[in-house]
């Protein structure tokens, strides 16, 4: 049996993050990037998402979309931690320790620039004290005004953080915290996300391409 000890950090999965404000494409890229890295390395590759399908996860996601109403920010900021442990615990850690590659459609980070709107960062930090550090995080960068768009023109319902003012509030949470992790030597890297989706896509791929160097690019297909 593979045991945490049995693998070296090589032999683990290596866990990346999508990150940006609601609209910003995060989902799109994490399932292209799944698609890639599926195909290309021959590894297995958990595609997931915060706030996840367990429990937690789901009474957050009625939450965000009022079907549940009343609940304060501290309780939903301790709940969007509890969420990730048990995320963390149920499906990204023993991911990991079989080798599979991890993507994950937001975590820690959402966490710090939407909470960090209502409390302080030290805690949330220390209410996340157990999330462990992703290997690469990719932030997408795009304007609220165009992510409202995007949003308006897909679906009718607004969910609970998507008005210009909250989002604005959020993306200058996520200049801080990129520059901070940026200090603290955590791979981090900025896509301007107001291009053309593919050239996303391939800014992203040649990201992902130096932390998973053994593998091509070339010819690969993007299913929209
Ligand atoms: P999404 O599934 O469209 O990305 O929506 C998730 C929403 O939840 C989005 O508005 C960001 C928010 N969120 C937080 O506020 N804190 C968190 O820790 C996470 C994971 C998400």
């Amino acid at each position: 049996m593979l045991t945490d000890k049995s693998l070296n950090r090589q032999e683990k999965g290596k866990f990346i993050v999508f990150e940006g404000v609601d609209g910003s494409g995060l989902s799109t890229q994490a399932s292209r990037l799944h698609a890639w890295l599926e195909q290309t390395t021959g590894r297995k590759v958990l595609l997931t998402k915060e706030p996840s399908e367990g429990p937690v996860g789901v009474l957050l996601r009625q939450a965000l979309n009022k079907r549940i109403q009343g609940l304060g920010a501290d309780t939903m900021a301790l709940l969007f931690a509890a969420d990730r442990l048990d995320h963390l615990n149920h499906a990204i850690l023993p991911a990991l320790a079989k080798g599979y590659h991890v993507i994950c459609d937001r975590y820690l980070l959402s966490s710090l620039a939407y909470q960090g709107r209502n409390f302080p960062l030290a805690w949330l930090k220390q209410i996340n004290a157990e999330a462990i550090a992703p290997d690469l995080t990719i932030f997408i960068r795009v304007d609220p005004v165009i992510t409202l768009q995007r949003i308006a023109d897909k679906r009718f319902q607004v969910d609970l953080f998507e008005q210009e003012n909250i989002l604005r509030e959020v993306l200058s949470n996520y200049n801080l915290l990129v520059n901070e992790l940026g200090r603290k030597g955590q791979k981090i890297i900025e896509i301007d996300g107001n291009h053309a989706l593919d050239d996303v896509s391939t800014e992203i791929l040649s990201s992902v391409q130096e932390l998973i160097p053994k593998f091509g690019v070339k010819n690969f297909q993007y299913q929209s």
